[in-house]
């Protein structure tokens, strides 16, 4: 299986611990994060060929520093330390690590000192970026210096006990080849096979349905976005139809997304897909509402309702136990992982708006293991059409956290036409694939304005477009002027009551991407 002979990464609670394991996946070799807390045993399961101790922001003298099994530098496979790693690492075995005056952050001049294995292929001197507050004073027995900074240790090695750390951190793009350094460690040191890709993932999970399902149904929730519907996908393709697939219409849906995403799934992919309209239901429960986390409840117990509805009208006359599939990614199950050990918070339900756990039915999320651009790259190994794996994020309550205030049909028509026009032109312009997300928000503010030889007194749209890398921060995007003025023009020509357009230019922090 070729979730075995991969690398592990042990957290010690770093900020880039994910983009180490997105690095190692990079070579096509299977990575997985665990907390430092695992045990041994944990970390065996996974047959690893080399293990990684990531950064952290502690201090080894810290009072609650967080520690691994000493014993993982015995495992008998090759070890990197990153920064905390390393530092963890030279501490345990006997070295001197010493308190900086300071923080050492940002970028720094590293100089080669030997000919490592880790450094081959890589000029002997370039650029790294640091982020750390202790320093290494003095190497553990059988530790070489094979690179520093300025005055400072900040590479070194046992070679004969394949142990080698720096202190710097080659993930990061600043780090000038940090991915060569990598690759080096995962395919020359710990001699790692390439063989993570998409087809041997698709084989190996469609087989472990299978055998998990049995003979049984499975159904699944529908979002009408990416992860969802290469769960499904997926799943389809092990189980055939005896998987069955919700799709419900809440009202609350981008302009022709209901009818879209239903052809493209049903007709052009053939799942199963019952369609649920139940926008009525979703309105009435919102009538009066205008408190955004009210919003946000109502539409998830009205869900609840419907999906529970449906899934039981299924399993009427079945003795057999379900299965419910869920498109929960990596990230929401080690988010903000993991010196905490064994308590880590993990966002099941996620994607369908948080199902009660006493549903009947068992989990199976196949893409648990996978980031967003990997499950588009299974997305398109699987046949799913462009327009769907490239889609934008939207949000499980849709449009009614996109409109401030009260929640009603006009409203709702006014801004599915406003966030068409928007993503219409961004289309047009050739940057629907380039930003993140653009979208339009309708605001409850009235203005005066001019319409022909008439005063008009109408509502404003909102325009949002970001650019990010993985919603966590995001930057408002530069549009050129002719796209704003296209979308602002059209937007006050075509949608009814819009007289005034404004461009959001807040960034996230401190702003969000959504409204609400
Ligand atoms: P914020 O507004 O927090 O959004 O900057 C970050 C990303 O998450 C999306 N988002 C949601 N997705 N259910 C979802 O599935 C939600 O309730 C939800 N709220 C925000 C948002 O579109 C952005 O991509």
């Amino acid at each position: 299986m070729s979730e075995r002979g991969g690398i592990v990464v042990l957290d010690f609670g770093g900020q880039y611990t994910q983009l180490i394991a997105r690095r190692v996946r990079e070579q096509q070799v299977f990575s997985a994060i665990l907390p430092c807390t695992a045990s041994l045993d944990q970390i065996r399961a996974y047959e690893p060929a080399g293990v990684v101790l990531s950064g952290g922001p502690s201090s080894v003298y810290d009072s609650d520093a967080p520690v691994c099994d000493p014993r993982v530098l015995q495992l008998g496979v090759p070890v990197l330390g990153i920064c905390y790693g390393l530092q963890w690492m030279t501490h345990t075995l006997g070295g001197r690590v010493e308190r900086a005056q300071r923080r050492e952050y940002g970028r720094a001049e590293f100089q080669v000192r030997d000919g490592s294995r880790l450094f081959a292929g890589i000029p002997r001197q370039f650029h790294v970026w640091n982020s750390h507050g202790d320093h290494v004073r003095q190497l553990p027995a059988g530790f070489l210096l094979t690179g520093e900074t300025q005055n400072a240790v900040s590479a070194v090695e046992d070679p004969r006990r394949n142990l080698y750390a720096v202190e710097f951190h080659p993930e990061v793009l600043h780090t000038e080849h940090g991915t060569q350094l990598l690759r080096n460690f995962v395919l020359d040191i710990c001699a790692a096979k390439p063989l993570w890709s998409g087809a041997a993932f698709i084989a190996e999970t469609v087989e472990s349905i299978r055998k998990q399902v049995g003979g049984a149904n499975a159904i699944c929730a529908l979002s009408g976005g990416v992860d969802s519907a290469v769960a499904a996908a997926l799943v389809h393709r092990a189980i055939g139809d005896r998987l069955a697939n919700i799709f419900v219409d809440t009202g609350l849906l981008r302009k022709d997304e209901f009818s879209q995403t239903l052809e493209l799934l049903r007709d052009r992919l053939s799942l199963k897909v019952i369609g649920v309209n139940a926008s009525d239901r979703f309105l009435a429960s919102l009538n009066g509402v205008t408190d955004p986390e009210e919003k946000r409840k109502r539409i998830g117990a009205e869900f609840i309702t419907v999906f529970d509805e449906k899934a039981l009208e299924l399993a009427a006359g079945s003795e057999r136990a379900m299965f419910l599939v869920q498109g929960t990614l990596y990230p929401d199950v080690i988010e903000s992982v993991s010196v905490r050990g064994p308590s880590q918070t993990i966002k099941t339900h996620h994607n369908v708006g948080g199902l009660p756990d006493n549903l009947p039915f068992k989990l199976i999320e196949p893409l648990r293991e996978l980031f967003k651009d990997e499950v588009r790259r299974i997305g398109r190994e699987l046949g799913l059409p462009e327009e769907m794996l490239t889609k934008h994020p939207f949000p499980g309550p849709g449009l009614a956290v996109r409109m401030i205030g009260e929640v009603t049909r006009e409203r709702l028509d006014v801004l599915r036409e406003a966030d068409a026009v928007v993503v219409e032109e961004i289309r047009r312009a050739g940057l629907y694939e380039k930003v993140w997300q653009a979208f339009a928000v309708l605001l409850p503010v009235r203005s005066v304005g001019v319409m022909g030889d008439g005063r008009s007194y109408g509502f404003t749209v909102a325009v949002r477009v970001v650019d990010s890398e993985d919603a966590m921060t995001a930057d408002w995007t530069r549009l050129p002027a002719p796209v704003l003025e296209r979308i602002s023009t059209r937007i006050v020509n075509e949608v009814r009551g819009v007289n005034r357009v404004v461009y959001d230019i807040s960034s996230k922090p401190p702003s969000t991407i959504e409204w609400e």
